[in-house]
Parts: structure tokens; sequence; C-alpha cells
């Protein structure tokens, strides 16, 4: 039961914290998109530019202020709340998902690591990453874009990489994802909110505004444009082990967080000029690069599950160990003796030992009420249809067990892999 009420407010954070992720991504990217598209020729007195759109059946017309206008209108709309939430309900997310079941989602298999150490670690990096960002953005190097930029890409991907020596792969994501959020809540909260503040309160009071503090505004709403397609891509890494399951899931994290910046960079520069076109088809030959990359090495392909299914399994065997040498059907399947193809009952057995605890219709971990992605393995047949997943999560990567709580051995993946490539007979 406890189980059932946490995927169900799992899933009600979720929805929140898409929503407003969302509505505050999707304002950040329409004004940057204004302020690219901005009619700056021949402005009216004290305006920056002007813009016309049409939208939903309607005709806006929108104008900036050089600075400000000459009198505060009644209702101003202030974009914050967007971010606020979107942190919050991702702090939350996290602590239902990684905070509750340390064991299981957030430390590595075979880690020394205490779950209260992790979280602190957890927390602790975010708090760190913003103040290091902070520190960067202010210091000399803060008027050299192009470098603070580089140098900030270097930070997040060794915070990757220390991750991934002490986190399941997919905490690893998320945290260097929660230290780029972090960022960007901090640069509303702590820059971008005090500027406007600053400004409102110039203009209300008739002074001259500090012209400073827009600007300062408008870089770290810059640096906020560049860290969302990263952000986005990590929010929904969860879903493709070939990238966090990997032993290199952060240098994969670096050549996607390097295409997504390229990609932004196209949308953010093609109205003033076309001096960067090539960005948008090199990210995505990139990304046909790293698709490829992080194929899984191939067992045994098309020529010896077949020879190996016509022959009985305890021949071929016999056969490996009286000769003491492979033939290429073997050789191509497994470095050790290759397991029978006809041995099911000994795959069956680690399956139901080491997997239906959690994927069955009904699991016998108080952790699941149903079956995880609902994803099951309950009989052979099962097991056989579901044979390349089970390849993907358990041989390719070691997702699977999560956070190998079933304590599932080497030898049995090398036995699962060499079942699978051998056409996952059950019979
Ligand atoms: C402790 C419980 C647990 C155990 C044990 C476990 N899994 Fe999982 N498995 C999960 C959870 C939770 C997910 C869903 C992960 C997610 O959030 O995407 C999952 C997802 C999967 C998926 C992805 C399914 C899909 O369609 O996306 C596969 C494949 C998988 N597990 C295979 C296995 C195999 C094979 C074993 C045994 C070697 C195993 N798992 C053991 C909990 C478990």
């Amino acid at each position: 039961m406890e189980a059932h009420f946490t995927e169900w407010l799992n899933l009600g954070i979720r929805w929140i914290h898409m929503i407003t992720g969302i509505a505050w991504i999707g304002a950040s990217f329409y004004f940057v998109w204004l302020e690219n598209n901005l009619n700056r020729s021949n402005p009216r007195e004290g305006l920056s530019g002007d813009l016309w759109a049409i939208h939903g059946g309607g005709i806006y017309h929108l104008e900036k202020y050089k600075l400000a206008p000459p009198k505060m209108p009644e209702n101003l709309h202030w974009f914050k709340w967007e971010a606020y939430a979107t942190w919050l309900s991702g702090i939350a997310l996290m602590l239902v998902v990684y905070y509750l079941n340390p064991s299981l989602y957030l430390i590595k298999p075979g880690v020394e690591l205490s779950p209260a150490m992790g979280i602190v670690i957890g927390f602790g990096s975010m708090i760190a990453g913003y103040v290091a960002y902070h520190l960067l953005c202010d210091s000399p190097l803060g008027k050299c874009p192009a470098l603070l930029g580089a140098v900030l890409f270097v930070l997040i991907i060794a915070a990757a990489y220390g991750f991934s020596q002490i986190f399941s792969g997919r905490a690893a994501y998320i945290h260097v994802g929660a230290i780029i959020g972090t960022i960007m809540v901090g640069n509303v909260f702590f820059t971008i909110m005090p500027a406007q503040r600053a400004l409102v309160k110039a203009i209300e009071d008739n002074t001259t505004p500090d012209p400073t503090l827009p600007a300062k505004g408008l870089l770290r709403s810059r640096h906020n444009n560049y860290f969302t397609l990263p952000v986005l891509f990590i929010m929904i890494s969860n879903h493709f082990p070939s990238t966090y399951g990997s032993q290199y899931n952060w240098l994969i994290l670096a050549g996607i967080a390097i295409l997504a910046v390229l990609v932004r960079h196209y949308f953010n520069t093609r109205h003033d000029s076309s001096k960067y076109v090539w960005t948008l088809p090199a990210a995505a030959l990139g990304m046909i690069c790293l698709a490829y990359v992080t194929a899984p090495a191939h067992r045994a392909p098309s020529a010896a599950p077949v020879a190996a299914v016509e022959q009985p399994a305890s021949e071929t065997l016999a056969k490996v160990e009286e000769v003491g040498e492979a033939t290429p059907a073997e050789q191509s399947s497994s470095e050790n003796v290759a397991p029978a193809a006809g041995d099911f009952a000994k795959v069956e057995s680690v399956i139901q030992e080491r997997c239906t605890v959690c994927h069955s219709v009904s699991p016998s971990s108080p952790m699941f009420s149903t079956a995880p992605a609902g994803f099951v393995l309950d009989t052979p047949e099962q097991m056989k249809a579901q044979a390349a997943k089970i390849h993907a999560q358990t041989v390719a990567t070691q997702i699977m067990p999560l956070g190998n709580i079933t304590q599932m051995t080497q030898d049995e993946r090398d036995l699962i892999g060499s079942w699978i490539a051998k056409g996952a007979q059950i019979n």
C-alpha cells in the first residue's frame, strides 16, 4: 500500500514539476526570442525596439524600453514563481525518488557510501555549485563570456564524473541537472529579481536607475537560456539507459551538453548573422555519432545462434572441452566456457532470483505494488519476448537489478548474455 501511495506522490510532484518547468522555460525561450527579434530600427523616443506579432487569433504590439518607462504601469507582470515552483518541485521529486530509497536509486552498487552521506553530498553539491558559479561570474572571468562558459562546462562535467563514481548513473545525471537547475533558479532569485526590484524602485522614486543592473540580469538570463537544453535532456534521461547506464556516462553527458548548447546558439544567433548556421547540422551529426559510439558491443550476431541452436548444447560444450579450442560459434559468444543454448533452466532461476521480486504481476518487494515500468518477467515466454530489454539493462549496461539490490553476479550476467546471444531459447 505504501508503495502505491509513493507512486502517486511521485506522479503528482512530477506532473507539477513538468508544468512549472514548461511555464518557466517557455517564458525564457519567448523572452530571448523577443529580445533577438525586436525591431530596433528607428525606435520611438525612449524605446530600444518593438515587435508586432500575431498569436491565438489576435495581433500584439510589444515595446521594450531602453531603461524604464517615464511612469510605472499599474500592473507589471513578474516572472518568478515559475522558476521557484520548478525548483521546489524538483527538490521534492528528488526526495521522493532518490532520497527515500537511497540504496536502491542513489548509491552506486558496490560503493561504500552511507545513504546519509550520499544525501549530504547530493544537497551540498547543489549549494556548492551555485556558490562557485556566482563567484566565477563576478570574478574578472565574468567579463569574458566564452572563457567563462568553457570553465563552467569543465566544472560541470567534473561534477558529473565525480557523481558517476559514487552514484547510480541515473542519480549522477539528475544531480548534475540539480546543480544546473539550482544555478538557474539562483540567478533568478539572487541576481535577476534584485536587479528588477532596484529598477522598479528607481522609477518609482524618480531617480536614475543604475544601468549596470539590467545588464547583469541579462547576462544571467542568457546563461539560463543556454542551460535549458542540457537540463531538459537530463530531465528525460532516465528513460535512456544507453546514456546514463554506460561506464562513460559522464562523457556522454558532456557530448550531449555540447550539442544542446550548439542548438541553442543556432537559435540565439540566426537573426543577427549566418555565422553560426553550421551549429545546427553539426549538432545533428554529433547526435548520430553519439548513437554509434554508445552502441553496445555485439556478441554473436547472426550465424552463431543458429549453429548453437541446431546443435544440442551439451554436445557443443563437450566439444569445446575436448578440442580445447573454441570454434567460431563459441568464440563469438563468450570468453568463458559458453553456457548451453538449451540451458534455459539456469537462466530462469537466475531471473526468478534476481528480478521477479520486483518484475512480477505481484512483486514480493515491499517497495513496489505493481511491476516497475510494467515490466513483468513471470513466465518463460515473457523472458524470451523481453530478451532485448533484459540484455540492454543487465548485460550491455548493469543498471538492473536496481541498485543491484538482489546481488546479481557477473557470471549470472554473462550467462544471460550468452543465452540471449544464442537466440534466447526457452525449451
Ligand atoms: C528492486 C527492484 C528491481 C529489481 C530487483 C529489478 N528491477 Fe528492473 N526495474 C526496476 C524499476 C524500478 C524499473 C523502472 C525504472 C524507471 O524508473 O525507469 C525497472 C526497469 C527495468 C527495465 C526497463 C523496462 C522498460 O520497459 O522500460 C528492464 C528491462 C528491467 N528493469 C530489467 C530487469 C532485470 C532483467 C532484472 C533482473 C536481473 C531487474 N530488472 C531487477 C526495479 C527492479
